[in-house]
């Protein structure tokens, strides 16, 4: 049987990509945001997660105004690294886990949860920026990964309530998997920030830390959090981390954080991370 051992989550700046591929990771500016990366970097090499469930937003790449999908699983063979304007990312291509995709996706669609099955993707910083602070810089990537991309780019996103029960709904998905697999779940972006106009570089580092205090201690606050308070508080951007929801959804009720990081500021975001254990 397929189990969920862990929840990550972390922020995904595109500039900690950028970082991390032009060799900058200790300088004055980046050492210690990249610091807070190295205990997890140990920790996943001895994990060896089979699979990694990676929640992530799509910035406009692979899905525009033409297509919005509020919740979509990647249910192909391999994705490729994006070109954002730079060119892509010089990382490995994402390998994915079709037959798992494909049953979690008509295990959530039967429990009523209504996801858009993609074949074809190119993936962005949302999702490879994650598995280069996690992974590293290794030719291939140790796991595969079913990417499910959430729309917090278009409004209206979903509320963070109907991401908690969709991973939920994720968890019940992965039980049901007959496979003996080690799987994590990651939820990325976030934390406070915003990239465009008067309030761009807004960062509200209490209620960060709030809530990733209340990841841990009370995860039913965190569900009924309105999208305006996060825009407020937060900032445009800081509606990313209802996708850390999904993430915290389905590890069920009791967890045990295992490693917490939090910097200020990378490019205009503060940068969260922890680290989750299901207990029980
Ligand atoms: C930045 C942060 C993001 O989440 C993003 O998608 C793009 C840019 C930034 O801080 O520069
Ligand atoms: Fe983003």
């Amino acid at each position: 049987m397929a189990r969920i051992t862990a929840g990550v989550a972390c922020s995904h700046v595109p500039a900690l990509g950028a970082a991390m591929d032009n060799g900058r990771t200790q300088e004055p500016y980046w050492h210690n945001c990249f610091a807070g990366f190295e205990w997890t970097r140990a920790w996943e090499a001895a994990q060896k997660p089979d699979v990694v469930i990676l929640v992530y937003n799509d910035h406009a790449t692979a899905f525009d105004m033409d297509f919005i999908p509020t919740f979509a699983i990647g249910c192909g063979e391999r994705y490729k690294s994006a070109d954002e304007g730079w060119g892509p990312r010089p990382v490995p291509d994402v390998i994915g886990d079709p037959d798992l995709a494909w049953h979690i996706a008509q295990s959530c669609i039967l429990d009523e949860f209504d996801m858009t099955m993609v074949s074809r993707m190119d993936v962005d910083h949302g999702l490879t920026v994650p598995l280069s602070l996690m992974f590293g810089q290794p030719d291939v990537w140790p796991c595969r990964v079913v990417p499910l991309a959430v729309n917090v780019v278009t409004y209206p996103p979903p509320s963070g309530n109907r991401c908690y029960a969709l991973g939920e709904a994720i968890a019940r998905a992965v039980a049901s998997y007959p496979e003996d697999l080690n799987v994590q779940i990651w939820g990325t972006g976030g934390m406070s920030h915003q990239l465009q106009g008067p309030r761009a570089g807004l960062i509200n580092a209490e209620w960060d830390n709030r809530f990733l205090d209340d990841l841990v201690n009370d995860p039913q606050r965190l569900r009924h959090i309105p999208h305006i308070e996060y825009l407020r508080e937060t900032g445009s951007e800081g509606i990313e981390m209802v996708m850390w929801l999904i993430m915290r959804g389905a590890l069920g009720k009791d967890v045990r954080a295992l490693h917490r990081h939090y910097h200020v500021p990378a490019s205009n975001t503060a940068v969260g991370h922890i680290v989750l254990e299901p207990v029980g």
